[in-house]
């Protein structure tokens, strides 16, 4: 019998599992902040553990603190012995061994250069290859200047080994200071060499609409306008602006969510099958949509976005403070905390499809997803059923509880011919022996990899920015329509989000 010949589809080659990262130095600006501590530190120890990370591996630590490399490691421990119900001291033991700290200023050249020499002799004694990673988990408002005395100290070569830089977001404030920013990275590290990071990216659920879409055949033939009536997007937390007011009074949930979590959701929903699964491949298909987006004007956006902002209120039960009356934010504040933003691409698979995308703080619940509403059957058979049948939705819960549900009509068993709506659901809980992995654990490892698949390119951020600038100069300029605050903490938002759906058909849904 001839052997059968197994097709590859270029699709599934992303599939793999598998993946060992290369022996290398990572390098964190930042390094006594809260991410580091509560999330990248964690997230490469699941690596350890996991048996993923490289045999060889150095972390340097850098920021201002002035702490020995004991400290650092007592830090970094003591948290995740507290977060990590099986905390094993014996592994922590093994997994910190290579962890140093280099305190200084980020505008100190000196730092630099010690930081070359210290990284010279860990290449050396653990056989780290000239592999690096810079990581900046700093304030936005040192990156040009760590990168460009990173490149002044030839650390972005990658004469020895491969040199990259991942860059946490906030990329940029604004279209100009993004494009800015692109410009001086670029003066010192090639695009290959740039990791933007949105950590939605990373979330197992997100990066399962590429697998959803484009391993299955049945979904494509009606993800359109012909089949689709909208499409929701939802990011809604119930905690309020907490300790992060400096930050979060100049950026709003604009600049915080939509910019780069939300719209890379939308991209991956809304993008073409990309012709191979490569990183550029999938950005050059996210980048069209982000460029298709229809541009707001002073006009349309009076009634495509509506904003808003938190009073005081109650969440289970507790009563919770107003954003005007957190600590560190202005009392009289015009800082947006919701946004709901009606957007039409100007594509032929979605012209005339809104996608309806909505965030806030201090909604009753915390809750990510996206929900494919779509259209009526053409003609309407079961009249006295209207009001327990309902159009059929698609939800991709991205958190918690991952999974997918289809609703769809069915009959209620019985004599009478009675309609109602059912759930057919896929939980990653009850699917899979394996849990989801966090997201950092996914990015660290694929920036080890060299794999920008799930990062963002320079031309992203900036056509992004783009899209979204005519809504920020409108909100920066103009007083709110409905005086500040306009929704209680604990209700889903201001009432003037309803009045944007503009169909009766159409509601946001309660997630
Ligand atoms: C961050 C925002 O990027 O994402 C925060 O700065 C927000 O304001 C957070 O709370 C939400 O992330 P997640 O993973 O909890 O949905």
């Amino acid at each position: 019998m001839p052997t059968p010949v197994l097709l590859e589809n270029p699709l599934r080659q992303g599939l793999s599992s598998g993946r060992t990262a290369p022996p290398c130095s990572l390098v964190i600006y930042g390094a006594s902040g809260d991410l580091t501590v509560r999330k990248l530190v964690p997230a490469l120890f699941e690596l350890y553990e996991k048996h993923l990370l490289p045999v060889s591996f150095n972390l340097i630590g850098i920021s201002r603190s002035v702490i020995s490399d004991e400290d650092f490691r007592k830090k970094l421990k003591d948290f995740l012995a507290k977060a990590k119900p099986q905390f094993s001291e014996a592994v922590w033991n093994s997994f910190s061994q290579n962890f140093h700290y280099i305190a200084g200023g980020y505008d100190d050249f000196k730092v630099y250069q010690a930081l070359s020499a210290r990284l010279d002799e860990l290449d050396e004694k653990n056989g780290t290859m000239g592999n690096r990673i810079f990581y900046l988990s700093t304030p936005p408002n040192v990156f040009e200047v760590i990168i460009s005395n990173l490149g002044a100290a030839g650390l972005a070569k990658e004469d020895k080994g491969f040199s990259r830089v991942v860059i946490e977001k906030p990329f940029g404030h604004d279209l100009e200071s993004a494009k800015e920013l692109n410009v001086k990275v670029r003066e010192v590290f090639k695009e290959h060499q740039i990791y933007r990071i949105d950590h939605y990216l990373g979330k197992e659920t997100v990066q399962n609409f590429l697998v959803m879409r484009f391993a299955n055949s049945i979904f494509e033939p009606i993800w359109n306008r012909r089949h689709v009536d909208h499409i929701q997007i939802t990011a809604s937390e119930d905690l309020g602006v907490g300790t992060r007011a400096g930050y979060y009074e100049s950026a709003g949930i604009l600049r915080d969510m939509f910019q780069n979590h939300l719209f890379q959701v939308m991209c991956l929903i809304a993008m073409e099958p990309p012709v191979t699964f490569e990183a550029n491949a999938i950005r050059d298909e996210k980048l069209k949509i982000l460029q298709a987006i229809r541009p707001f004007d002073e006009h349309s956006v009076k009634h495509l976005a509506v904003r808003g902002q938190y009073g005081p209120g109650f969440l289970a039960g507790q009563k919770v403070p107003g954003y005007r009356e957190e600590e560190g934010v202005n009392p009289k504040s015009n800082t947006p905390t919701y946004a709901a933003i009606k957007i039409f691409l100007d594509t032929w698979r979605w012209h005339g499809v809104p996608f309806l995308l909505r965030s806030a703080k201090r909604l009753p619940k915390r809750t990510t997803e996206a929900a494919i509403q779509f259209k009526e059957p053409p003609n309407l058979l079961f009249k006295n059923n209207l009001n327990t049948l309902t159009p059929n939705v698609l939800i991709i819960r991205i958190q918690p509880d991952e999974g997918i549900t289809l609703k769809f009509d069915t009959k209620v068993p019985g004599m009478t011919m009675e309609g109602r709506t059912v759930n057919m659901d896929f939980r990653y809980g009850t699917s899979f022996a394996e849990g989801t992995s966090e997201a950092y654990e996914r990015l660290l490892l694929d920036c080890m990899l060299g794999d920008a698949t799930l990062f963002i390119r320079g031309d992203e951020a900036e056509a992004a920015w783009a899209a979204l600038m005519p809504v920020i100069h409108h909100w920066e300029t103009t007083e709110p329509e409905t005086p500040f605050p306009n929704y209680e903490a604990g209700t889903w938002g201001p009432v003037e989000a309803d009045n944007m759906l503009e169909r009766p058909w159409r509601h946001w849904r309660k997630v």
